[in-house]
């Protein structure tokens, strides 16, 4: 009676335990393989390109593949064989001239760095008197053009999304928390150096190279119209360059996706003409609400407005020193990020009070007094407000 059962019982578990060796020693023999094979791929081989390969990739550098232009030249979107996924090529001008080993040592090193919010470097080409760059191909494009570009507006939650990755990518620069232990300081922060991949993740771009590029200059900044806008006060007038300029920068970056318009704008009247200015000139009337991008009406609550207000004000601080550190306006965002998606992390306070998205009229008797006083206290520990109002620390 007895014996069937336990034979099956034995049959069953010997089978079990059989698998799941098995198993373990498939997976044993397989994972260290694949793995190598992969990073190799990516550190090694798919670093240098040929002219050819770039052809082939761009189908002879037919314009009908040009997906945008900058200070450095065409981009274009192209498959390479051996990377997979599609890839953005930018080439520099012809008959520029280049100091190609400095170059190409940058490229070197700039190539090993990965991280969820920088837009890859892949590789480079630079045979046949050509300088070409190659990246992770970003779907979505620019920030820009998904707040006042061509496409259609981002939703505020998506914008403070993206502004806190953005912010993420930068900090990882400046932290120098690399392989090579150094710190990189981006030098082009700005919207359209911001890309959003398919699932819109933000992800920062062309950082790095524009110190060590051809011939020692400054070739993504060329389009001086694109980022005259962003320029630190302090750097332009001293020329002493500090991590502390692209916190400026991406203060500009911040107001951009507030207000939902270019840092430099022509046709509007002359007192808006200017965005930091105007948009301080607002915010010691007591204004804010006008400055904020019509779109996202009825959509911001008001202490996340308040928080971030008080973030992008502290990056565009005249003096460095006062500026935070990114360290510290990642914490700022994260703060604006809890204080508009949760009421649940505000303590003993009604959360009908709390959760009310505050339309924007009603913000304008209240922000000159509440704004500067800043006497958020919900969601956000004590340390994170005090690092962002008193610039960061060092
Ligand atoms: N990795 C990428 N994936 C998808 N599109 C890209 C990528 N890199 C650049 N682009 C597109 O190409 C355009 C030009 O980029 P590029 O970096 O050359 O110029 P820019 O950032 O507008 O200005 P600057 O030359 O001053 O940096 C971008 O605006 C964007 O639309
Ligand atoms: C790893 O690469 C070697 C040769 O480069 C190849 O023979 C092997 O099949 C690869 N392994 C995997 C899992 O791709
Ligand atoms: C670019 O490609 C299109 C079709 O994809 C073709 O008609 C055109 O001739 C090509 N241009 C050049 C310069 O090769
Ligand atoms: C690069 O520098 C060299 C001299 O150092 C100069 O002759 C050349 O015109 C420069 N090229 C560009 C594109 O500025
Ligand atoms: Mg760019």
């Amino acid at each position: 009676m007895k014996l069937p059962i336990l034979v099956a019982v034995a049959a069953t578990t010997s089978l079990v335990a059989f698998f799941i060796i098995g198993f373990l020693i498939f997976r044993c023999l397989k994972k260290p393989t694949a793995r190598n094979n992969k990073t190799q791929e990516h550190q090694n081989t798919c670093l240098h390109f040929s002219i050819e390969e770039i052809r082939t990739a761009t189908k002879n550098l037919n314009d009908s593949l040009i997906i945008g232009n900058g200070g450095f030249g065409n981009v274009y979107k192209g498959h390479i064989e051996r990377c997979h996924a599609p890839v953005a090529i930018k080439r520099l001008k012809p008959g520029s001239d280049q100091g190609a080993h400095e170059f190409r040592t940058e490229i070197e090193m700039l190539s090993r760095f990965r991280h969820p919010h920088l837009v890859s470097l892949i590789g480079y080409c630079n045979e046949g008197g050509e300088m070409i760059l190659v990246y992770d191909f970003m779907a979505r494009g620019t920030l820009r053009d998904h707040i006042y570009g061509s496409k259609s507006p981002l939703t505020w939650n998506q914008r403070l999304e993206i502004c806190l990755g953005a912010a993420r990518g930068i900090h990882f620069l400046h932290a120098g928390d690399n392989d090579n232990k150094r710190m990189v300081i981006h030098r082009d922060v700005k919207s359209t150096n911001i890309l959003l991949d398919e699932n819109w993740v933000a992800k920062v771009s062309d950082f790095g190279l524009s110190k060590d590029g051809p011939n020692g200059s400054t070739h993504v900044t060329t389009d001086v119209k694109g980022s005259i806008g962003y320029l630190d006060p302090e750097y332009y007038v001293s020329q002493w360059l500090s991590q502390k300029s692209d916190v400026y920068s991406f203060g500009v970056v911040l107001l951009e996706v507030l207000c939902g318009r270019a840092p430099i704008k022509s046709t509007v009247d002359k007192r808006e003409e200017i965005l930091v200015a105007w948009f301080k000139k607002c915010f010691d009337e007591g204004k804010v609400d006008r400055t904020v991008d019509p779109v996202l009406k009825g959509t911001i609550k008001i202490k996340c407005l308040m928080k971030f207000v008080e973030v992008a004000l502290s990056c565009l601080h005249h003096h460095g020193k006062q500026r935070p550190l990114m360290r510290d306006v990642v914490m700022g965002l994260e703060c604006a990020w809890n204080l508009q998606h949760s009421g649940a992390h505000v303590k003993g306070k009604g959360k009908s009070e709390e959760e009310k998205e505050i339309g924007l009229k009603e913000i304008e008797g209240e922000s000159s007094s509440s704004s500067k006083g800043t006497t958020i206290t919900s969601t956000c520990s004590e340390e994170q407000q005090a690092l962002v109002m008193a610039g960061g620390v060092s």
